[in-house]
């Protein structure tokens, strides 16, 4: 493929699998269940589900048309729609947060594979409570061995951007995803049969809704941003590949429904099986601790009369993040080498080695934040935390805001319609109350969000 020529995907599967690959990830297998647990079970996900229905689904709709009416990279899709306006910050904006979140999320999905290549060494077996904690830290302030497998998992992202977009994204999409369906449903099965695992599901469904607050409801719209990948122009990516006949609206109730349902189905295989155990999931089963020095452990007690099931559940709930983290960390890599490519006329290949070789780079500093640069602060932050936070938690949304305000006040009306509708060929009723969300609600309610992480409002 020449320099500026473009694939677009070949199939309306191939469009929701790969846009679903990116928003399932380690946010709906392992954020997902940790917020649940902390926010009131039930009560969260309620809210939850209509933070994804009032925000999520008109933000990601806005993405989806940015991108295909313009079929160019985020940077260059904010400057066809807005020439000589500074809009184009906006879309350079979700390029830099996604380099920087691919850079950290890949140490993690580096972790995953290790844990992966451990569960299928059988190195659990026989393990208590008190050695799950040392094998972690040992692991994770290791100088070389996290290292490598974060280099081994942006390699295989690599190879897969370096393919294209039919050859690599789609046809990878295509295997990971009914991988990963399949994988779920087997472990939710195993989970929610433990004996005393009712618990666990009754957690799930009964809302408690003493515990919901403001600060409840600001979790759940940030939990719903990161998890549908919104806020940093890689859907407006994807779509950019999208053709003239994809419905973008059905597309995006497609994925929001495919999202929610595996973060879902994680619940019900995460709480099940921590309750049959006996463990209740509490508030230092934050971060990194709960799928790295928990879970395992959980396995081991909840399938304590039965080794080799809780062999195959631990291999296979390893290998569920491990591929739910490659089909994000693809999507991430795409935002960037597209726009290195388009925008610096340079190859896919070169521009892939680019980025892959940069992200390496920061992905080391944020590994060894965990060992010898852990004493390095900024804010009190290590880089690995202060990466975290600054992305997620300020550029992502921040970057939501830009683009409802984008598409709300200054996209033209007509071209907003062709496109929801398809040039007049499908029916768009909820026009009028979209472009309502977009204006008003949705930046006054990332507003709120964004000024409680600086504890300016709650
Ligand atoms: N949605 C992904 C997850 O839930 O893990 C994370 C993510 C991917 C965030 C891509 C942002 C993004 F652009």
């Amino acid at each position: 493929m020449k320099i500026g020529e473009r694939e677009n995907f070949g199939s309306k599967l191939g469009v929701v699998l790969a846009a679903a690959g990116s928003a399932v990830g380690l946010g709906n297998i392992w954020r997902f269940p940790i917020e649940t647990g902390q926010n009131g079970g039930a009560a969260f996900i309620l809210l939850y589900i209509i933070c994804i229905i009032v925000l999520g689904m008109p933000i990601m709709l806005s993405e989806f048309l940015i991108g295909r009416h313009t079929h160019a990279n985020t940077a260059g899709a904010y400057r066809m729609l807005a020439p000589r306006t500074q809009w184009k910050w906006v879309g350079r904006l979700g390029v830099f947060t996604g380099f920087m979140i691919l850079s950290y999320y890949s140490v993690v999905a580096g972790w995953t594979a290790e844990y992966a290549v451990l569960a299928a060494s059988n190195a659990f077996e026989g393990k208590t409570i008190e050695d799950f904690p040392r094998i972690f830290g040992e692991f994770a302030s290791n100088p070389w061995k996290p290292v490598l497998w974060l280099i081994a998992f942006l390699v295989l992202t690599h190879v897969v951007i370096v393919r294209g977009v039919n050859s690599g994204i789609e046809k990878f999409s295509k295997i990971l995803m009914p991988l990963l369906f399949i994988i779920v449903v087997i472990l939710v099965i195993c989970s929610v049969t433990l004996p005393g695992a009712s618990k666990g599901v009754e957690f799930l469904i009964k809302p408690d809704f003493s515990k919901i607050d403001s600060s409840v409801v600001l979790s759940a719209m940030g939990q719903a941003f990161f998890s549908l990948s919104l806020g940093m122009g890689c859907l407006c990516t994807y779509a950019s590949y999208f053709g003239k006949d994809t419905n973008l609206a059905k597309t995006v109730l497609n994925v929001c429904v495919i999202d929610t349902f595996v973060a879902l189905m994680a619940g019900f295989i995460i709480f099940p099986a921590s309750f049959s155990a006996g463990y209740a999931l509490g508030p230092e089963d934050i971060g990194p601790s709960l799928i790295f020095i928990t879970l395992p452990n959980v396995f081991q007690q909840a399938f304590a009369g039965a080794p080799v099931l809780a062999y195959i559940f631990s291999v296979m709930f390893y290998i569920l993040l491990v591929v739910a983290a490659l089909t994000s960390t693809i999507s991430m890599h795409e935002v960037a080498t597209i726009y290195l490519s388009e925008e610096f006329s340079m190859s896919r290949r070169k521009a892939a080695t680019i980025i892959t070789s940069c992200c390496i780079v920061l992905g080391i500093f944020c590994s060894l934040s965990f060992g010898v640069l852990n004493g390095f602060r900024m804010w009190d932050m290590t880089i690995f935390d202060l990466f975290d936070f600054a992305s997620s938690n300020i550029l992502l949304p921040v970057g939501g805001m830009f683009i409802s305000l984008f598409a709300g006040w200054h996209l033209d009306k007509q071209l907003f319609r062709d496109e929801i509708t398809n040039g007049g060929i499908i029916r768009a009723p909820y026009f009028r109350v979209l472009l309502f969300i977009l204006k008003y609600v949705a930046p006054l309610a990332i507003c709120c969000v964004i000024l409680n992480q600086f504890g300016v409002l709650f």
